[in-house]
């Protein structure tokens, strides 16, 4: 209990921990100060894909022997070594990738980009939609953060749930103006409880944005790098964005990063008009990390685990009682058992928690995002724990 009375004396943030103190974490088992150790079912929220601790990574980093920092307004080639990468594996015309520190900062840099492309000012997004923590991202959030936060982006408009034909028409009625630069979704929304949308409904997005000159922001700041069974999860629907916003696990936890990855035709166009850089954006370690982290996950089978997995985790939670289940949603290993209930979710949550589990909830909903290299016992291990907490 001592870092969590000593949270409130010096650390600022206004959620409360979980009442779980991390002394170490390996593979898909945290452990906490008494040694006690947890199943993660949240791999710090799509951030340990690869298992934490994980050898190839740890080997990097240990090995490491490049420069110690590099100015942004320098040269440095594996900057370049990791762009090409990023080119290689990224959707569509997607080649050119600006460097930043992480989610938020990838997510302001897509908006300033979209706004000098287009000269228009507004952005469309989904309401309740999470897409960082910093003005511009909270603007294009849920109202109800907006409302807290009074210095906010002008002209962010937000269409809600479902993804269906009604909500194209309210898009399409908005985007007709020809005053939206950018509409930005995640492809599969693990920030409103793996909300996975229709193929012909990201199709017909896309051909909308096109019609009336949006640009698509596409956020796989979570979604990215194997979570929901493909590198990304764009490719699911195969739509081609504009903009991709990408963080979280492209360094597997051990390092701070983040790119903003664009096309050539767009990045040619706003080079004069946006001076985009940040002092530890593409970090030299960092950059040393993403590049071992992306060439591992190619090399292996981690992707056809994560189907496998997924197959275990569908079948197991469709046959587990819980009290009351609206919907299971899952693809990959982006999971959410929508409960309809955000009390019982919680009381499942730290019942889980007090018996060895680690999850996440979002609102009515329990999430899961297991690394996608979890043994297949440990990940039954889980299970039986979550069936047994309901
Ligand atoms: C979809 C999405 N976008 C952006 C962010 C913000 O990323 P960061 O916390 O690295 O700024 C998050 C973080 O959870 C996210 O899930």
């Amino acid at each position: 209990m001592a870092i969590r009375q000593s949270d409130k004396k010096y650390l600022a943030g206004s959620e409360e921990a979980l009442p779980l103190e991390i002394k170490n974490s390996k593979g898909s088992y945290i452990y906490d100060i008494n040694d006690k150790m947890y199943i993660d079912f949240l791999s710090g929220w799509c951030v340990g894909n690869v298992g934490w601790g994980n050898n190839v990574l740890k080997k990097a980093i240990q090995e490491y022997e490049g420069p110690a920092y590099v100015y942004p307004g320098l040269s440095y080639k594996p900057w370049e070594d990791l762009a090409q990468l990023l080119a290689e594996i990224s959707p569509g015309k997607l080649s050119k990738s600006f460097r930043t520190t992480g989610g938020s900062e990838s997510v302001d840099t897509a908006l300033q980009i979209a706004m000098a492309y287009t000269g228009r000012k507004r952005f469309l997004s989904l309401e309740n939609s999470y897409h960082g923590n910093i003005i511009s991202s909270l603007s294009i959030g849920s109202s109800e953060t907006v409302d807290k936060v009074n210095n906010h982006l002008q002209g962010c408009d937000r269409v809600g749930l479902p993804l269906d034909e009604k909500t194209l028409k309210k898009i399409e009625t908005s985007l007709k103006k020809k005053t939206v630069a950018a509409f930005i979704m995640e492809p599969v929304i693990c920030n409103m409880g793996v909300v996975i949308p229709e193929n012909k409904f990201m199709q017909d997005l896309e051909r909308l944005c096109r019609k009336y000159g949006t640009l698509m922001i596409i956020d796989e700041v979570a979604t990215g790098f194997g979570r929901t069974g493909k590198l990304f999860a764009s490719e699911h629907f195969g739509i081609e964005p504009d903009i991709m916003c990408i963080s979280k696990a492209i360094t597997g936890g051990y390092a701070g990063l983040g790119a903003t990855v664009t096309t050539e035709k767009i990045e040619k166009a706003v080079r004069d008009k946006v001076n985009i850089y940040s002092t530890y954006g593409w970090h030299p370690l960092s950059v040393h990390v993403a590049l071992t982290n992306i060439r591992h996950l190619k090399k292996n089978n981690i992707l056809e685990n994560v189907n496998y997995l997924s197959n275990i985790f569908s079948e197991a939670l469709s046959s587990m009682k819980f009290k009351s289940k609206e919907e299971i949603r899952i693809i990959g290993l982006a999971i959410a058992v929508d409960l309809g209930d955000s009390r019982y979710a919680e009381k499942i949550r730290k019942k889980c928690l007090k018996e060895g589990l680690l999850l996440g909830i979002q609102e009515k909903s329990i999430v899961l995002f297991p690394a996608l290299n979890m043994e297949e016992k440990t990940a039954r291990e889980g299970l039986g724990i979550l069936e047994k907490c309901l």
